[in-house]
């Protein structure tokens, strides 16, 4: 499973590129507020800092608008993806970009049936939100088992992306599931680091070595 991390914070994508396990980045319009800054110029850090799909959502929410602004954010970098809600004219604007081979994530997917209509225009991801669900009492793990039981029985190409990640759980789930992507908030992505007893394992591992009096090197 690939790992994409959900933020908009240069600062905090430099750090987990460092790690190795960055796979992309999601950003979206209330990421970008939250930022502060210029969302083209974040975009465009954001792409040299990262060579895996980095997603820039479009603002307008009518068929040309989205177009318009999708081929010009594609513009900014080659490993832009355009991210589109997922509305009778998104979908328009997402059979466009299929058709001219452009990638696209097709956001805010609540349900099965708005991920297989995604997937018949080509969709590149579709970013069903789980945590949003589980919001609302519902679960976000079930929308993703029922998307990848759909898409394995076509064959669909559409990659799952779960988004909306709350927990470390989710994190699990996705990947027992078979999802394609998680993209994660980087607090969620620190957690994953942590077990007690790995922490309390190392530590009596270093007093034991220490005790040896003995150096590697
Ligand atoms: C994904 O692409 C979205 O940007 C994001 O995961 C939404 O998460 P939220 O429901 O925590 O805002």
């Amino acid at each position: 499973m690939k790992f994409f991390v959900d933020t908009a914070e240069v600062d905090d994508i430099r750090e987990l590129q460092e790690t190795g396990l960055l796979d992309g980045v999601t950003t979206n319009p209330s990421l970008i507020a939250k930022s502060g800054r210029d969302f083209k110029q974040v975009i465009a850090e954001i792409c040299e800092i990262v060579d895996g799909p980095v997603s820039a959502e479009v603002a307008a929410t009518d068929v040309d608008g989205m177009i318009a602004e999708g081929e010009h954010l594609a513009k900014i970098a080659t490993n832009v993806v355009i991210k589109i809600p997922l509305t009778p004219a998104g979908l328009k604007a997402c059979k466009h970009f299929t058709n001219k081979g452009i990638k696209t994530n097709v956001t805010l997917c609540f349900s099965a049936n708005q991920a297989l209509l995604a997937a018949k225009v080509g969709a590149t991801y579709i970013s069903p939100f789980v945590g949003r669900l589980d919001d609302i009492n519902l679960n976000g793990m079930d929308l993703i088992a029922d998307i990848r039981a759909i898409y394995d029985n076509y064959d669909f190409d559409t990659q799952i992306l779960v988004a909306s990640i709350r927990s470390i759980n989710q994190v699990t789930e996705s990947a027992l599931i078979g999802a394609d992507v998680a993209t994660i908030p980087p607090a969620i992505i620190h957690k994953m680091y942590n077990h007690p007893l790995t922490a309390k394992g190392l530590e009596a591992f270093v007093k034991d070595w220490a005790s040896t009096g003995q150096t590697i090197l």
